[in-house]
């Protein structure tokens, strides 16, 4: 198992995002998380490419995209040309799967599938040995802030019963509520990378809560 961490770059202050970012690089977390949204697939609306450029630009950490938007396979190249490092899709948007998976790869990124706190773990069996990584929300998306769901820590065990016996390497990340207590749960259960976004933007020192995060 591995133990990574990857603030979520919702919960910044965006009026000062090039110190926000500053911090990313300072810090000892492993990637940033950057959650697109498009006010279909979820209620919300959060940041887009023009805003994500200037951020690729200044940020030193591989960049993880998470993209809460339906058809997310018209903004591959666009996600590429970010230099992102995974590309994170939801399992609802896309009922071509397997294919989208495969064009994330061919452009060079580490895929990811996503799955709601509704859509069972089981939903993976056919696609879990062609993925990098499966991202578990805790949360319904669209926000920062929410209350964790306790029953993603049974998914994330289930999940890591099927990535065994499928004999992959899949990372298993959790994106939603995570916090020093939740996450030492989470962890406990099996997950190598957490998501944090107001547990660390809205801490007094994020720097010693990314550390605090990743000791767990
Ligand atoms: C929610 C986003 C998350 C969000 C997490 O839809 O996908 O990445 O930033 O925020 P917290 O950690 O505050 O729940
Ligand atoms: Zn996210």
């Amino acid at each position: 198992m591995k133990k990574l961490v990857a603030p979520s770059l919702l919960s910044a202050d965006f009026g000062n995002l090039k110190s926000e970012i500053e911090m990313i690089n300072r810090s000892e977390c492993d990637w940033l998380h950057l959650d697109i949204m498009d006010g279909v697939f979820v209620p919300n609306i959060s940041f887009g490419f023009p805003v994500l450029e200037s951020v690729a630009r200044l940020c030193c950490k591989p960049l993880d995209v998470h993209l809460m938007i339906v058809q997310p396979e018209k903004f591959i190249h666009e996600v590429q040309t970010l230099g992102a490092y995974s590309m994170n899709v939801h399992v609802e948007a896309c009922p071509h799967l397997h294919r989208v998976v495969q064009q994330i790869k061919e452009a060079g990124m580490k895929a990811g599938v996503t799955l709601n706190p509704a859509t069972p773990v089981s939903m993976l069996v056919d696609i879990i040995n062609d993925v990098d990584l499966v991202m578990l929300m805790a949360v319904n998306p669209g926000f920062g802030g929410q209350r964790f769901i306790p029953h993603t820590l049974d998914k994330v065990r289930e999940l890591r019963r099927l990535i065994e016996s499928s004999g992959s390497d899949v990372l298993i990340e959790v994106d939603g509520g995570v916090n020093r207590e939740t996450g030492r749960l989470l962890r406990e259960a099996g997950t190598d990378v957490l998501v944090a976004g107001s547990a660390v933007f809205q801490s007094t020192d994020a720097v010693d809560e990314i550390r605090v995060l990743k000791n767990l």
